[in-house]
């Protein structure tokens, strides 16, 4: 298994969004917004270690290992300031501390969808992991077709401050939902093309999304079965 951590933070890089979106006087105390970055790269990096010894627990001592591989990301300042002015909330550091939960993200990307509740169960339990937020898109699948488990954790991260909770997002899928999700996302970006393509696209990958659900059921059913001695 594979975490990819994409998380770096590039200081130069969050000025030029600012500016992109006009808010470099907006947001006057910089320094903080960049601290809150880095406490969140540093969240994510918590959440992703337990992920890596998970996986190491699973390599070591069963025979099926639930985590295919794993997606570590920071949201950009552009998408981030983008949602706030979306949401109408204030365009300040405040807000980011209020409404924001996102910034650190783990996608877990599994085999069954059995993997998926395994991982949140392990995860969830430890003693420093708070559950904040629970979205099962599998049991209740968004109008799109998007099925995922979202969590929003909470995790301490300890500098030479003092003691911080940390917000993580985390988006757990197998990858049928994984290869669903990227395709209908391509899908959504595509503003330019033909709205009836569009219409017809999203139509198919409803129902698609669908079919995938019951093939999954049916693969896990084999492993299932394979797994009984
Ligand atoms: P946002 O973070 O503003 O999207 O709102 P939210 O916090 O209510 O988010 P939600 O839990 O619904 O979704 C968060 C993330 O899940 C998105 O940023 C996407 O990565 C993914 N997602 C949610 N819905 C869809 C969907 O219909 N299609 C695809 N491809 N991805 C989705
Ligand atoms: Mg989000």
């Amino acid at each position: 298994m594979i975490l990819e951590r994409n998380n770096f933070m590039n200081v130069k890089q969050i000025e030029e969004q600012l500016k992109q979106f006009n808010l470099e006087n907006q947001i006057p105390d910089l320094k903080e917004l960049i601290n809150t970055y880095q406490r969140c790269h540093s969240g994510a990096n918590e959440i992703g270690t337990k992920l890596e010894n998970l996986d190491d627990e699973y390599s070591t001592d069963y025979d099926h290992n639930p985590i295919h591989h794993m997606e570590e990301r920071l949201k950009s300042a552009a998408s981030l300031f983008g949602k706030l002015e979306r949401k109408g909330y204030e365009i300040s550091i405040e807000s980011v501390k209020k409404y924001i939960q996102d910034i650190a993200g783990i996608r877990v990307v599994t085999n069954y969808i059995d993997d998926i509740y395994t991982v949140e169960k392990a995860l969830s339990k430890q003693s420093d992991v708070t559950v904040l937020k629970r979205k099962d898109y599998i049991a209740n699948p968004k109008k799109s077709g998007y099925r995922s488990l979202h969590l929003v954790v909470s995790v301490p991260v300890f500098q030479s401050k003092g003691t911080f909770d940390v917000p993580v997002e985390i988006q757990l899928r197998t990858i049928g939902m994984d290869m669903w999700a990227s395709l209908e996302h391509q899908l959504s970006y595509k503003t330019d093309a033909d709205p009836q393509k569009i219409e017809k696209h999203s139509g198919h990958l409803r129902s698609y999304a669908g079919e995938l659900n019951e093939i999954e059921i049916k693969m896990q059913d084999i492993f299932r079965d394979l797994q009984d001695k």
